[in-house]
């Protein structure tokens, strides 16, 4: 039997972030002499060589792909330094504020946030490791609304009053002396997955206030949720709980998120592979691909929670019954996929909508909706050489009668970026791009469920890890970030991922060939992350200290179209090595069109910044602040002696938590 920790060893990969899994031959242009990077190069301190070359060639270089008109949104505050505090810095003539940490009671009658709460309290409370979110205004105004936001995943040692002593580390959870888990435990931690749909007020005063209401609501690990599309009703999905294939419980590692046009929330499915165990003999590509290893032990061990319930046994893939319908062999299969929910409907089943594809979901991000035109978004797969999706809806946008089943007939595609700045789209469909049933390929529900093989079949391009994406409002443009690849090996360079070794991560951008939902595209990097030697801006010149940064992660362009950018270096590597210089985690604002790029915010010790939206007058920008302390080593953690003790101070557990931002002039945030 292999034990292998679902973890990693790796210093520059998180704990939990997802292992590579890619063994597919698809190309890495390895055998690309002149990448575009190094063409830029040539061509830099000529900008009349560089337009005329783009003008013969249509190739997108540099500030020739940014002309969408005007100079691009003002950056009109002062840059801050990079910090190692244990604090939140935002600059000068802006003031913030950190609410709503993990384990606030969203009910009243009900606790707030305490080592000895249990299961009942975490659901309704708010979760853990906020992540992607979005402010959905009541009745259009800008100082009331739902926040709702994700929770990624946990920490046990700081959820636990029997943690206290333990040497953990950030991964590390309380066990029983027969290895089994405590059930209430488990139960806490499923709870403490999920969203949060949070009613806000600002005041008066300008601080903003929970509203206990009915509005206020958990979706969380265990929630019962229902599939739509290809995959649901499928043989990949029978389960015990669901023989019929058409519903599942819970939503895991919700990292990135989405709004649709129609006004409801997506939740990504990120890193779930690694909550399953699985002692089959044998592991098909519908979880071997996915990084599910023979093994019985799974991230936090919630299939061995004492007493067996199912809710619990059902994180054990391991095939034990005589067909699907008496075991949960197929439970990882209802897991990586989009979770559609409507804040505004309590009642609603959150819904995961499987057209949209089946991999390590960072997020999605839709292109403006267009009266008659397909729906397009866009989707990254978080793990190292994993690939960039787009799916195009069978039916138009009817603004009257839009909803999600728009996202259950159309296209998945998978990108290729060739070295000459063009790149195609490659349909995910039966009987293209060689998906037939003699290469494995019975159906659209089995690509769906099998993106990933689906896609190494087609011939993506593999990446150095694609995150968050944005779409520019204006014209269209998409933005991913790619954090970064250390097993990118010399020679594996290509033209959208130059760099071997790629330590500090880079951002890519496309513009599609006519119609958002066309078929070609023709892209650029628009930064190299990086310190002042090796990072790069959208021109090709050497980034300053106001503008270093690595592995950029959170992305989001607001309405006047400033390119939001928030960093997740792993806290293994964080303030250390290499990496020292950039600090704790921050965000950045970029303007699109020149380049310009300025730091905006830095965030407390062991953290990561990520999610980020604002009220609809631009006054209140939300950002949340993920893992504080996680940089607490084991045996710091048993002597009580936290790394972090944000937000509370003291010698408070350090928690997730949303910060609201405004200015003191009670202007437009980040102009
Ligand atoms: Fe959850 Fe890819 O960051
Ligand atoms: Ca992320
Ligand atoms: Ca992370
Ligand atoms: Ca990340």
């Amino acid at each position: 039997m292999t034990q292998q920790l679902p973890g990693t060893t790796d210093p520059v990969l998180a704990a939990g972030d997802e292992p590579q899994s890619n063994a597919s031959g698809n190309a890495y242009f390895g055998d690309i002499l002149e990448t575009r990077l190094s063409r830029r190069s040539l061509l830099r301190g000529s900008l009349a060589a560089a337009v005329a070359g783009a003008m013969a060639t249509s190739l997108p270089f540099g500030g020739a792909f940014a002309g969408q008109g005007g100079r691009g949104p003002s950056l009109g505050f002062a840059a801050i330094p990079t910090s190692s505090a244990d604090s939140v810095v935002v600059p000068e003539g802006y003031r913030v504020q950190a609410m709503i940490p993990w384990g606030t009671s969203l009910a009243e009658g009900t606790p707030d946030f305490a080592p000895d709460n249990g299961a009942d309290d975490q659901a309704q409370q708010v979760g853990s490791h906020h992540d992607g979110m979005h402010f959905f205004p009541l009745d259009g105004r800008s100082d009331e609304g739902l926040l709702v936001l994700n929770h990624e995943y946990i920490e046990p040692r700081f959820m636990h009053a029997a943690a206290a002593g333990l040497a953990l580390d950030s991964g590390g959870f309380p066990q029983l002396a027969d290895g089994s888990r405590d059930a209430d435990q488990v139960r806490r931690e499923l709870h403490a997955h999920g969203v949060s749909i949070v009613h806000l007020r600002r005041d008066d005063d300008g601080r903003w206030h929970l509203i206990k209401d009915a509005h206020n609501r958990r979706v969380t690990g265990l929630t019962p949720m229902r599939l739509a599309g290809p995959v649901a009703g499928s043989e990949h999905v029978i389960t015990r709980y669901s023989p019929d294939g058409r519903t599942t419980r819970g939503t895991l590692n919700n990292c990135a998120n989405g709004v649709t046009p129609w006004g409801t929330y997506m939740a990504s499915e990120e890193n779930w592979a690694g909550y399953f165990a699985n002692r089959a003999e044998t592991i098909d590509r519908r979880q071997a691909r996915y990084g599910i290893t023979r093994r019985d032990t799974s991230r936090y061990q919630w299939h061995k929670a004492a007493g067996g319930a199912d809710e619990f046994l059902r994180f054990d893939a391991t095939p034990r019954g005589g067909s699907a319908a008496e075991d949960y062999r197929n439970e990882p299969h209802t897991f990586g996929y989009m979770v559609e929910i409507d804040p505004f409907d309590a009642e609603a089943a959150p819904i995961k909508r499987t057209h949209l594809g089946r991999f390590a979901h960072e997020g999605v991000v839709f292109a403006p909706a267009v009266e008659g035109e397909p729906v397009v978004c866009y989707s990254g797969d978080d793990a190292r050489f994993e690939y960039i999706y787009k799916f195009v809806s069978a039916r138009p946008y009817r603004a009257a009668t839009a909803d999600g089943s728009l996202l259950d007939e159309g296209t998945l595609y998978a990108a290729k970026f060739h070295a000459d700045g063009s790149g195609e789209w490659l349909a995910l469909a039966p009987g293209e791009n060689g998906l037939t049933p003699e290469n494995g390929f019975a159906d659209l529900a089995d690509i769906l469920v099998n993106a990933r093989s689906a896609a190494d079949t087609a011939g993506a391009t593999k990446m150095d890890r694609p995150e968050w994406g944005a779409v520019d409002p204006a014209s269209g443009q998409v933005y991913f970030t790619l954090t970064n690849n250390t097993r990118r090996e010399p020679g594996q360079e290509g033209a959208a991922n130059p760099r071997a070794n790629n330590t500090f991560g880079h951002i890519i951008r496309w513009r599609e060939a006519g119609g958002q939902d066309a078929t070609r595209f023709q892209w650029d990097i628009f930064l190299l992350a990086g310190d002042r030697d090796s990072g790069r801006d959208a021109n090709g010149a050497p980034l300053d200290d106001d503008a270093i940064l690595a592995s950029p992660d959170g992305l989001w362009m607001d309405a006047e179209r400033r390119l939001w950018i928030q960093t997740d270096i792993s806290e293994s590597v964080m303030n250390d090595g290499i990496y020292e210089v950039f600090g704790n985690n921050q965000m950045l604002v970029a303007n699109p069109e020149s380049g310009e790029l300025k730091r905006f915010l830095t965030g407390p010790i062991g953290q990561e910044i990520t999610g980020v939206t604002m009220t609809p007058d631009r006054r209140t920008l939300f950002v949340n602040v993920q893992h504080p302390g996680a940089t607490t080593e084991a045996s710091a953690f048993a002597a009580g002696d936290y790394a972090s003790h944000w937000p509370d101070g003291g010698d408070a557990i350090p928690r997730s938590a949303t910060l609201a931002i405004s200015r003191e002039d009670g202007g437009i945030v980040g102009a």
